[in-house]
């Protein structure tokens, strides 16, 4: 037998009895010839103490023991001595005097220290992961996670869903990044493609008649990483017949604010049922498809006042068919000559020309490079729409719709930092939806799909499809968390003529479409019902409930900035033999 107890079960309770632990050497302090060792497992700490008094065989083995060595150790639990009780530790109250010793491994020193919560250099945690996996930080973390998962199985089984696992060697799917290939050994000179998404295959189970599926999905997507998105990510992935927009977004919700309710339980949710704004009105008020709306500032349209003016920044941006927005900030007025400059840099970091301003001293005067070329109606009109006071500053981005809108959303959260109006302990959720249908490839030229090609048009626009399609907007939805867009779905198209129109608009050739989607139109021929579904990033949603900066902290084995996996090592080389036998031409290694 290893272990009687855990490290972190013995309370007062135990006093007196015999017990034994197994775990590693957390710390070891010794106290002129007796040693106190921490020992750690998974569920916490236990002072074990060696008295010469109590076995001086015990203590001549453990004076040879160093950090991460495993110990099985058997002995007395005592009460600690007067004033030595930690209530820091679940075991404060008691220690372990041990008369039994058994070192079943020794340890290596590890390149960073377990014991202590300093700042780590990322790839030291990345290569040796299995080292920061004990620490509290990450075990919390991982922890979480498996809680959070198993919550949402409960759920979803509650409400009637059914969790069917979908394979991982397909055919490509249609989500719009760049995929995974792996090439065939049997078929030479074909490939497997690792799914983005279960999108087709829970599409093909509605049209199967499981009317409510869901699934904790692996993804791969070949694209750039960054702090919310990894190559290889989790989805709770959703998909539901016989429904509406606003069914799946009831079921989700409700799931949400149950989680959060379990396991955020001190934070408040700002809003329920949540707020729903559209696309447009996200865009046009906070500047971003994924609003944070703990706080208000928000963006207006000055187009109209401006639209002669005498700067002409303002007055070609509307002769060239764009927009001039403005941003009013509370207490902006004292913003430094620098403030500005990192505000306008960050603005172009994000496709505007420039970041015009005014600031308003606590006079009533406009401090601002652009009055002097303004009527003094536009002035005072700016003034009003915006609502600013004496102390204030109002940005302005004069583009086209999205780059101004999106210019000056992203310097809106850079004042809600600066000003601390994100507050950490509100949860502000929102749905987002009507998004257009498609979007204008800037490279060349063509109309790609938003979300993805199933996804359906409002029925309101289905005519727009003919005469304007870059106007159409779909029965797509996102839902927000704190700025982050935590989920994405849709209303799918379920009629064959409905898609082949989809496909023609997005120049998918019926050639194309034959190759690439035969089997979902093939499919839909056989009776597909009405159906929609979504898929949450579940890597994201826990990352926000662990307060942890970037979804890395909440997988246990992630890849690093640059899609590489520094624990083992991949990708790598592989023997000739097998690139050989996978049918597979090295290039330019
Ligand atoms: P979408 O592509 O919007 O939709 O993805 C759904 C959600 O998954 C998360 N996500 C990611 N998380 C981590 N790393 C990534 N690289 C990454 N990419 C996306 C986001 C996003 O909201 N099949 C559709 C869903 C549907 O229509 O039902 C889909 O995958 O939080
Ligand atoms: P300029 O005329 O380029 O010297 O710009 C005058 C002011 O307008 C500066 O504060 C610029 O940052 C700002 N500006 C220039 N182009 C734009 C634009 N498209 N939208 C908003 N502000 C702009």
């Amino acid at each position: 037998m290893y272990r009687s107890h855990t490290c972190g079960e013995l309370s007062s309770k135990d006093i007196g009895e015999t017990i034994t632990l197994s775990g590693w050497v957390h710390r070891r302090r010794d106290h002129g010839g007796i040693i106190f060792i921490d020992l750690r497992d998974r569920y916490g700490l236990t002072q074990i103490v060696f008295d010469p008094e109590f076995d001086q065989k015990a203590l001549d083995i453990a004076d040879k023991v160093r950090p991460e060595y495993v110990l099985k150790v058997t002995g007395e639990v005592r009460k600690r001595l007067e004033g030595q009780d930690n209530p820091n530790m679940a075991t404060g109250e008691i220690e372990v005097y041990i008369n039994e010793i058994k070192i079943l491994n020794d340890a290596k020193t590890p390149p960073f220290e377990i014991d202590q919560e300093k700042t780590i250099n990322e790839e030291l945690r990345l290569k040796y992961r299995y080292l920061d996996l004990r620490k509290d930080r990450m075990k919390n973390n991982i922890v979480l996670r498996h809680k959070v998962i198993k919550e949402i199985r409960d759920l979803m089984d509650n409400e009637n869903f059914v969790e069917i696992e979908t394979p991982i060697l397909i055919k490509g799917t249609p989500e719009g990044s760049r995929e995974y290939l792996v090439p065939s050994r049997l078929y030479p000179g074909k490939f497997y493609v690792l799914p983005q998404s279960p999108q087709q295959l829970k599409q093909l189970l509605m049209i199967a008649g499981y009317d409510r599926y869901f699934q904790i999905a692996r993804c791969f997507r070949d694209e750039d990483q960054r702090g919310d998105r990894q190559p290889e990510f989790t989805q709770l992935d959703i998909e539901m017949s016989f429904v509406e927009e606003k069914d799946v977004m009831a079921v989700n919700e409700k799931l949400l604010i149950v989680l959060t309710k379990k396991f955020m339980p001190d934070k408040k949710i700002q809003k329920e049922p949540f707020p729903v704004l559209t696309w447009k009105e996200a865009m046009e008020t906070y500047g971003s498809d994924k609003p944070d709306i703990r706080f208000e500032m928000k963006i207006v349209d000055v187009t109209d006042i401006v639209t002669g003016s005498g700067f002409s920044v303002f007055s070609n941006a509307v002769k060239e068919g764009g927009v001039v927005k403005a941003l009013r900030v509370k207490g902006g007025g004292k913003f430094t000559r620098k403030e500005i400059d990192d505000l306008t840099e960050l603005a172009r970091i994000h496709g505007a020309k420039g970041l015009a301003y005014f600031l308003y001293e606590e006079d009533g005067s406009i401090r601002s490079p652009l009055t002097k070329f303004m009527s003094e109606e536009e002035i005072k009109g700016i003034t009003e729409k915006t609502g600013a006071k004496p102390g204030d500053c109002v940005f302005f981005g004069a583009d086209q719709f999205n780059t101004a809108c999106e210019a000056l959303g992203q310097v809106r959260l850079a004042c809600g930092d600066k000003f601390n109006l994100r507050d950490p302990n509100v949860f502000a959720f929102l749905w987002v939806h009507e998004f257009p249908m498609f979007e204008r490839d800037q490279a060349t030229g063509g109309l790609g799909a938003m979300h993805h090609p199933f996804t359906r048009p409002m029925t309101e626009d289905i005519d727009l499809l003919e005469t304007a399609p870059e106007k159409a907007r779909s029965i797509a939805y996102d839902v927000v968390l704190n700025g982050n867009e935590i989920g994405g779905g849709s209303m799918r198209i379920h009629e064959q003529k409905l898609q082949q129109k989809i496909f023609d608009i997005l120049k998918i050739t019926p050639e194309d479409a034959e190759i690439r989607f035969g089997h979902m139109l093939e499919a839909f021929s056989y009776g597909a019902p009405p159906h929609g579904g979504i898929a949450w990033g579940l890597d994201r949603l826990i990352m926000i409930f662990a307060g942890e900066p970037n979804i890395r902290e909440v997988i246990a084995f992630p890849k690093d900035s640059k899609a590489k996996d520094l624990t083992l090592g991949a990708p790598s080389v592989m023997p000739e033999k097998d690139v050989k036998e996978a049918n597979v031409k090295i290039i330019n290694a």
